[in-house]
Parts: structure tokens; C-alpha cells; sequence
């Protein structure tokens, strides 16, 4: 037993910065552990974590609804039926063959023309360089959107992201950014519905679901907008922690040079061990009794995703990169995720109802991106000066700077 754990401890920079023994100390002694300062019910196990994101009748995602308050509702905040039938809607046009026949050389052609702008030796900022333009980028040329709205996307997106933590003047700011957005997209909207064309916005436009539902001009404006909010920074910022971890094992680095194949388990075992998100919350929609605590109706369970990760009961030396490992699915992740037919998923990108719709575009992205990066240059390492710094900030993990050398 360590000693006894305080919520002060979840707080902290220590933590902030290694919170990996913390976790490893709820896991086996603290299973179910009340966070008094946020108020939140925190689950650290794998299982316990799974069967959260399972159970939506219960572990409602309502949390979501400070989306709903900047954005407009989206399926994010939805459970049961409502959310059945956006997502249906909107599936269809984000995974699968659409995209890897529509949008792979679109991907590729955004990558090519980032590092092209890259000095061919030297230092550059991979995340103001790369790591951060290529979401955006993408989502918008996706979306069929000129150049000339690059620089208003990349504004709507950092006001729309600051709004959603709901502190003011932000909020305020974040909510009128997103109706001025709202009326830019009802335009194209108008002119997709006259001339539709291969885009994502005639896409969603003509989008039904199986009973022929569809979204309405605002649902698909704030649709998008939650795109640009889910699939930006998120994108971004695991890009930069992904070639952060592959530069901290060269000898990864060399294997998949040899073989670039083996980016897709190398995505993988990354996703588990350092995929930023760190925590998801739902809302009990009735009193449970978990490891016997009772926790009434109304309150908040904290699933905090990268512990259940770093699972050692599930996952064998968490802590260390192996892109062979023998208890992850190595592969492309699952909705149903959690353990499937005796192999374990990890859950960066989620599980069940709310898995990531964006999965897809952004393991295609980090797998071009990586392999454009390493095919253009034959030696990469960090560049002199401070030690990039890889911390929790608010519910991710990420990156402070990338600088690298190139040569
Ligand atoms: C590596 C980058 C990404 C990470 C780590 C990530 C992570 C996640 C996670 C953990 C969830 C589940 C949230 C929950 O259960 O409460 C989620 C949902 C979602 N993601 Fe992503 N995401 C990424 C990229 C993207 C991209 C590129 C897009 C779209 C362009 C996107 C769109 C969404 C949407 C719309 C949802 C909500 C789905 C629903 O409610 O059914 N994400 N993402």
C-alpha cells in the first residue's frame, strides 16, 4: 500500500507530468476514487472503463453539452436513438471507402505541398510547420473549401475550442464565432444543394438515414463545427506526440523505415500507450455501486481512458513501445472495442457509441504524414534547445513545442 492518495494529488504538476504511478496506484488500491476538487468519480481500470463506454443508458454523454452550448446540438451529447440516427447520417461519408478512394490522394496531396515549404536540411517547427495546418487543411479541402478560407478556419477553430472549457469572455467569443461560421456554411450549403458535387458538405447534405432522416441546415453547420473541434487539435497534437515517441526509439524508427508497413501496429501501440486523450466523462443517469462505493444519480464518472491504456493486467509492461506486442490488436481499431475475441483494443479513439468517426482520416493522416516525413529525410532528431514537454493539459496529453533537425 503507498500512502493515502488526496485529490490534490490529481492536481498538481507532478502529475501533470508523470501521472502514470498515480494511476497505477488507483488501479490496484483505489479502483473507484471521488476527485473532490472537480467533483468527479473517477475509473481507472480497462474493464471498468470499457464497460462504462458500453453501458450508454446508463453513463449518459451528456457531459457534452458545453459542446452543445458554443456549437449547437450535435450527436456528441446524445444518447439512444437521437444519436443513432446522425451518426447514420453522417458515417457514411467519413469512414471506409469513401474516404480511402476519395480522400487518400487529397490527404496526400495536403502533405506534399506542407513539406514542400520545408527546408531540405536544418532545423523546422514540426507543429507549426505540419502537425497543425494538416487537420485543418484536410478537413476543409474535404469540405470543398477554397485556400482563402484557411487562415478564418484556423480562427474558428482555436475560438471554437477555447469556448468549450465554458469560462468567459471565451465562451461568449466561441458561440458568436460559430453562428458568424454557421452563416458561411449555410451559403455553400445553398450552393451544394443547387450543384452538388464530390465534397463532404454535398455528402452530409444528401446524408439519410435507413428510415430517410436528414440533418437540418443548423445540424450540419454544427456538425461541422465539430468536426473542425474534434478532428483539429486532436489530429495535431497526436501527430506531434506520435514522432515525438518514434524519435525517443530510433530502433522503431529504423524498422519502419525498413518497412512502412509497420506504421499501422506502430499507430496502433502508440494510440494505447500515449494517445492523448486522457479522461471522458458521463453522467449517471441512475445510482450504481461500483467496488462498492454507491454513487447517486446525477454525478459524474471520469473514465480516464490512457490509465485503463496502461492497464498491466491487460497490457504486459505498459510503459514500454513494442509495435509487436502480442496482447493489443495490432490493427485498425473497433467500435465494439474492449476485449474482442480474446485480444484487447485500446481506447484512444474511445468505445462503443461514441467511438471516434474520424478514426479513419486520422490514422490515414498520421500514416502518410510519417512516411512522407521519414522518406524525405534520411536522419531526423530533436533539435537543440529545451526538451519538448509532455504534460497533461486540461483532458489531453500533449506536446508544448517539436522543433527538429533534418538532414
Ligand atoms: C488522432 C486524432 C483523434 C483522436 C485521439 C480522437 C479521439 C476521440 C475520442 C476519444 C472520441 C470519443 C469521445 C467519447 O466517447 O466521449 C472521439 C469522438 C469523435 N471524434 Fe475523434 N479523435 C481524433 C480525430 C478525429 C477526426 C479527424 C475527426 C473528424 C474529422 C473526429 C471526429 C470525432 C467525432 C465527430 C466524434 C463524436 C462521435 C460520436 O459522438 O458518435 N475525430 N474522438
Amino acid at each position: 500500500m503507498g500512502s493515502a492518495l488526496t485529490s490534490e494529488q490529481l492536481h498538481n504538476q507532478a502529475y501533470f507530468d508523470d501521472p502514470f504511478p498515480i494511476w497505477q496506484q488507483m488501479r490496484h488500491e483505489y479502483p473507484i476514487f471521488h476527485d473532490v476538487i472537480d467533483n468527479r468519480w473517477l475509473i481507472t481500470r480497462y474493464d471498468d472503463a470499457a464497460e462504462v463506454f458500453r453501458n450508454h443508458a446508463i453513463y449518459s454523454a451528456k457531459p457534452y453539452s458545453r459542446f452543445g452550448d458554443v456549437i449547437g446540438q450535435t450527436m456528441v451529447q446524445m444518447d439512444g436513438k437521437d444519436h443513432d440516427i446522425r451518426r447514420s447520417i453522417v458515417a457514411p461519408v467519413m469512414v471506409g471507402k469513401k474516404l480511402e478512394h476519395d480522400y487518400q490522394p487529397l490527404i496526400n496531396g495536403v502533405i506534399d505541398r506542407l513539406l514542400a515549404k520545408l527546408p531540405s536540411s536544418g532545423s523546422f517547427d514540426a507543429m507549426k510547420s505540419i502537425t497543425s495546418p494538416l487537420p485543418l487543411k484536410v478537413i476543409a479541402t474535404m469540405l470543398g473549401m477554397p485556400d482563402s478560407y484557411d487562415s478564418y478556419l484556423y480562427d474558428v477553430t482555436i475560438k471554437v475550442f477555447a469556448a468549450l472549457a465554458g469560462t468567459e469572455p471565451e465562451k461568449s467569443e466561441g458561440k458568436a464565432k460559430h453562428e458568424e461560421f454557421a452563416l458561411q456554411i449555410d451559403q455553400i450549403i445553398s450552393e451544394r444543394m443547387k450543384s452538388p458535387t464530390n465534397d463532404l458538405i454535398t455528402g452530409i447534405t444528401q446524408g439519410r438515414s435507413e428510415d430517410g432522416q436528414s440533418l437540418s441546415r443548423q445540424e450540419i453547420a454544427s456538425f461541422i463545427s465539430l468536426l473542425l473541434v474534434a478532428g483539429g487539435e486532436t489530429t495535431d497534437r497526436t501527430l506531434a506526440n506520435f514522432w515525438y515517441v518514434l524519435l525517443k526509439h530510433p530502433e522503431i524508427v529504423e524498422m519502419i523505415r525498413a518497412d512502412f508497413s509497420l506504421l499501422e501496429p506502430a499507430i496502433s501501440e502508440f494510440m494505447r500507450r500515449d494517445g492523448i486523450v486522457v479522461y471522458e466523462d458521463r453522467e449517471l443517469t441512475q445510482n450504481v455501486i461500483w467496488h462498492g462505493q454507491e454513487i447517486p444519480a446525477g454525478e459524474i464518472i471520469r473514465v480516464a481512458m490512457m490509465s485503463a491504456n496502461n492497464d498491466e493486467s491487460i497490457f504486459a509492461n505498459p510503459r514500454t513501445f513494442d509495435i509487436t506486442r502480442k496482447d493489443l490488436n495490432l490493427g485498425p481499431e473497433k467500435r465494439p472495442g474492449g476485449r474482442l475475441e480474446g485480444v484487447a483494443h485500446h481506447m484512444g479513439f474511445g468505445l462503443g457509441k461514441h467511438f471516434c468517426i474520424g478514426y479513419h482520416l486520422a490514422r490515414a493522416e498520421m500514416s502518410s504524414a510519417t512516411e512522407k516525413l521519414l522518406t524525405r529525410y534520411e536522419k531526423l532528431s530533436f533539435a537543440p534547445g529545451p526538451e519538448p514537454d509532455l504534460s497533461i493539459r486540461w483532458h489531453m496529453r500533449h506536446l508544448d513545442h517539436l522543433v527538429l533537425n533534418a538532414s
